[in-house]
């Protein structure tokens, strides 16, 4: 059976999150990027660092996810956080200015030789598997996706997950899975498709296209971790039954309190609000609630909204 991935998304796949997708199927996640430069410079007990790397007791395949453009700097990195998670992941795709502007991320796939040389790097550093999240290229110009790859498996890549967009195209547009399904038919390692994978039928198709190994799915899990036992339903030709919205405030509250234990309510209330926000979509008064939620300070005001929810759906 084809594995199923949450892909990494900065400020949101999070330990507490990320424990809600292992228990819903997911095969294996990342952490939220991290700064090879700015880890091995930060003081040790800088709290974001601390939150970044957290790791819960319960989580199953865990990858970490670094970027940046110095060989050196990412194999320093990644030998020093190898002990702690199952594998190490490389971004070259991020498409943020900040991330580009300093050659990291997608920039990296305007420097195959380079990008080739950060794999090697990082391999002779650690002992754990080495993977890589690239796009399709830097723009519709410079669609490299396919010699890019083969670069990365000559370094000695174990895995590539490929999100099928340029960089120019940030997230919009369509995914191209027929050039992910091209990726996969040039290298020997398994490739990982991703992009637009936002249900069952949309997982089936993707994997009918690409023939990859497995699928990444990012935005199809906001609000959703339950898209990893759907996905998982389809590929198994079971049925599958939506959450009850019961289900739903039930886990989007338990999502809330266990941030809260750990960066407290304050905090939590605050970086919760975009999640209750897609716990909600789609359902009648969605709107309202979302508007509500934002000038909330507690939890408990926010169960109250999510409840107010089900009458006005009965
Ligand atoms: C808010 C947000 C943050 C993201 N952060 C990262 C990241 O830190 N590292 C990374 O490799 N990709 C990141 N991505 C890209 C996703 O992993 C994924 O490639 C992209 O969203 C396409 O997949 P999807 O259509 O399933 O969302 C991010 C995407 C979003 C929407």
């Amino acid at each position: 059976m084809p594995s199923i991935y949450l892909a990494p998304m900065a400020g949101i796949t999070d330990q507490v999150f990320r424990q809600l997708c292992f228990e819903q199927g997911c095969d294996g996640a990342t952490t939220e990027m991290v700064s090879a430069q700015g880890f091995l410079t930060a003081p040790k007990d800088r709290n974001a660092y601390r939150f970044l790397l957290a790791k819960g007791e319960e989580e199953g395949a865990l990858a970490v996810q670094i970027f940046g453009s110095e060989p050196h700097f990412i194999a320093a990195a990644a030998a020093r956080l190898a002990d702690r998670f199952s594998s190490i992941d490389i971004n070259m795709g991020c498409p943020a200015q900040k991330v580009v502007g300093g050659a990291s991320g997608s920039a990296l796939m305007k420097t195959p030789e380079l990008a080739g040389e950060i794999v090697a790097a990082v391999k002779a550093a650690v002992s754990v598997p080495v993977t890589v999240k690239m796009r399709l290229g830097w723009d519709d110009a410079h669609r490299n996706a396919v010699s890019f790859a083969r670069v990365l498996e000559d370094a000695g890549a174990d895995r590539l997950t490929v999100h099928g967009r340029t960089r120019m195209q940030q997230y919009s547009g369509r995914a191209d899975w027929e050039t992910i399904a091209q990726v996969k038919q040039a290298v020997r390692i398994p490739v990982i498709a991703n992009g637009d994978v936002v249900d069952g039928a949309s997982a089936l198709a993707c994997l009918r296209v690409t023939c990859c190994d497995g699928l990444a799915i990012g935005r199809g899990a906001l609000g959703n971790p339950w898209i990893f036992s759907q996905v998982k339903a389809a590929l198994s030709g079971q049925a599958w039954t939506p959450p009850s919205w019961e289900q739903v405030v039930e886990t989007a509250m338990r999502h809330g309190r266990e941030m809260a234990a750990w960066k407290g309510e304050k905090s939590a209330v605050l970086e919760m609000r975009k999640h209750f926000s897609w716990y909600v979509s789609g359902r009648r008064g969605a709107a309202r609630v979302r508007t509500q939620i934002h000038l909330a300070s507690s939890l408990t005001e926010v169960e109250a909204l999510l409840r107010s929810l089900d009458a006005e759906n009965c």
